[in-house]
């Protein structure tokens, strides 16, 4: 049994209560190792099943370690009560959870449907492993031997590169809807903030795993991509430490691997937790003055009803990537030469197209830096929203926000759309 080390004084001034008979029940505690026990107070009676103070007992050797042990569950679900009766209060309190109803509830599906395609990827990425090298030598023909070989690896490399890009589609949708809602306000800010670093690595995902089939236009995009930083002051050391040298090579691809099949992974499910705990503790927010105005029409509860109309969602999801992965495979491309020039119409990802746009348009002498200081401020502003936006803390309208929320979208969309005109899909 382990010592109590949060009370430094236990055992070491004990209370003189009369010896007891061998045999006879413990003792109670000790007056000293009681904080708010008065120095002067009388022994206790022994109690009987009490433990000396200080001395920590685990649950399961608790009297009445478990009180679900009478409550009427199948054999599994008792066999599993009795062991982690410690955490039932949880699972009682996560069971409670109600999500309101009203004219704005279709947005809260897109949190999950993210969460969905993450699922995806983990399962298909994990299955791509399989097969996929990860050098300069092998990595295209693995990558051809899994679309072209490998009994329906086609369908799971088409599953994965369509679901990566629809979990990014539904996070920003999942973001936005999130914002205009002012969901982000007290007490749910740390729900934002681990969001938007949810999103971020998303995007860290989407441009780590551009690299890997090492064909042309992967070779050349990473080119461009890791270029960027360089502008910065300090930049260009990271971009060596991005690269694994001065230029996008086949250490490039090791980095690239590594942080798509490990660090990442690990990030994201380390935020996941968090996001989704704060879910299941904070619940799901109404739309402000909502309430008040009688615009909410019921509850559903959580667990089964709310999942259940998350898991239609999941499978018109699954219904989509199949067909666009079937209707509209992925290109393989040719294999990364470093030698040949760069081919015409180098872009990123459509998730990068504004950002993309947003240095173009800043190509004077010193823009870039520029581009890439206005960027980030916008960004960091985006993320501390919910400490700027009192009045939604206050339960407030805050027109100001929702503008500001215009404003952005507006950007992202503009830029992104004048990417596609001038390079097309
Ligand atoms: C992998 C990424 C993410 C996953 C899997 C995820 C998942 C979820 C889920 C399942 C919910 C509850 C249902 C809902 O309201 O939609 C939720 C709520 C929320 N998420 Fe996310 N999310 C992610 C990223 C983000 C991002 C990028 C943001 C914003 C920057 C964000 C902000 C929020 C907020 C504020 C709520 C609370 C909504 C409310 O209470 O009404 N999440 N998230």
């Amino acid at each position: 049994m382990a010592e109590n080390t949060q009370n430094p004084a236990a055992g070491n001034q004990p209370a003189k209560p009369k010896p007891a008979a061998p045999g006879a029940p413990k003792p109670a505690a000790p007056a000293a190792a009681r904080p708010a026990a008065p120095a002067a107070a009388k022994p206790q009676a022994p109690k009987a099943e009490a433990a000396p103070s200080g001395v920590y007992k685990p649950p399961v050797d608790r009297a009445e370690a478990n009180p679900y042990k009478d409550s009427k569950v199948g054999v599994v679900g008792s066999w599993l009560q009795e062991r982690f009766s410690v955490v039932m209060p949880i699972l009682d309190y996560v069971k409670k959870k109600e999500v309101p109803r009203h004219r704005l509830s279709f947005w809260y599906y897109f949190g999950g449907l993210g969460l969905f395609f993450f699922m995806i990827q983990i399962v298909t990425g994990l299955l791509l492993l399989q097969y996929y090298k990860p050098t300069g030598t092998e990595a295209f023909s693995s990558f051809v031997f899994i679309q072209k070989e490998v009994p329906f690896g086609w369908l799971i490399r088409q599953v994965h590169a369509w679901s990566a890009n629809l979990m990014i589609l539904m996070l920003f949708i999942h973001m936005f809807s999130t914002f205009f809602m002012k969901s982000y306000r007290k007490p749910r800010e740390l729900m934002w903030v681990s969001g938007f670093i949810l999103l971020a690595l998303s995007l860290g995902f989407g441009f780590t795993g551009y690299l890997l089939p090492w064909n042309e236009l992967a070779f050349f995009a990473t080119q461009v991509g890791t270029e960027v930083p360089k502008v910065a002051p300090g930049g260009a050391f990271m971009v060596e430490i991005l690269r694994g040298g001065a230029d996008v090579s086949p250490e490039t691809l090791t980095r690239m691997f590594s942080l798509h099949v490990v660090l990442l992974p690990g990030l994201v499910l380390l935020l996941l937790t968090a996001h989704l705990t704060l879910v299941q503790i904070l619940g799901t927010s109404a739309p402000i003055g909502y309430k008040e105005a009688g615009l909410i029409k019921g509850y559903d509860k959580f667990f089964p009803t709310f999942l259940a109309k998350d898991g239609i969602g999941w499978m018109l999801g699954f219904a989509l990537v199949i067909y666009l992965a079937v209707m509209f495979p992925w290109g393989i491309g040719v294999k990364a030469d470093p030698l040949t020039p760069a081919p015409v119409g180098i872009k990123p990802e459509w998730y990068f197209w504004a950002q993309f746009q947003l240095l173009k348009d800043f190509k004077f002498e010193g823009g870039e830096l520029v581009a890439i200081i206005l960027f980030t401020l916008g960004g960091v502003a985006w993320l501390l929203v919910p400490f700027f936006d009192r009045q939604a803390s206050r339960d407030q309208k805050s027109p100001i926000f929702t503008v500001f929320g215009l404003l952005v979208l507006a950007f992202l969309l503009v830029n992104t759309y004048r990417v596609y005109l001038e390079y097309g899909w």
